[in-house]
């Protein structure tokens, strides 16, 4: 009986269409707009920059990490990004240090997900997304 009443929960909640991931994250439920694993600039790459890189790059002049335009504007060296190339783009170069200096300036590196993820979204088309 207790295996019978198990299988009935768990196809009452795939009957709502959700899911948990051995993580506990909740799958099904929305957002993200169905993309699969497409990284988000406004989620997953913004963030990043305004917690490591706005203090120096964010006001008027110079670099701006604080929207998408400024990222896409570039700085004194012209693009950081160069949409569907992370490789030769000098933003993730300036972050794992084959561009010294090694950004952010004078504090503890990115992690290398953090990384990762914006050379996916560089290689992913650097998108407004
Ligand atoms: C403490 C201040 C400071 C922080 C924090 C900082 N930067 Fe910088 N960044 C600078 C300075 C100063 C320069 C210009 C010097 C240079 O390019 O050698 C620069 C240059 C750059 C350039 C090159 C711009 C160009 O056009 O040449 C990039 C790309 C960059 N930073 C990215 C970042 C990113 C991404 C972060 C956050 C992870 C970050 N920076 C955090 C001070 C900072």
């Amino acid at each position: 009986m207790r295996a019978l009443s198990f299988a009935l929960l768990l196809s009452l909640l795939a009957a709502c269409g959700l899911g948990v991931k051995p993580t506990g994250e909740i799958i099904g439920g929305g957002g993200g707009g169905g993309g699969g694993d497409t990284v988000s600039f406004a989620l997953d790459i913004l963030p990043i920059f305004q917690q490591d890189c706005t203090i120096c790059h964010g006001g008027a002049g110079g670099l701006n990490l604080d929207s998408f335009a400024g990222v896409i504007a570039g700085g004194v060296s012209g693009a950081i990004v160069l949409p569907g190339n992370a490789a030769q783009s000098l933003l993730p170069r300036r972050l794992d240090g084959t561009a010294p200096p090694v950004m952010p300036l004078d504090a503890p590196a990115l992690t290398a997900p953090e990384v990762d993820r914006i050379r996916t979204w560089i290689d992913e088309g650097a998108q407004d997304n």
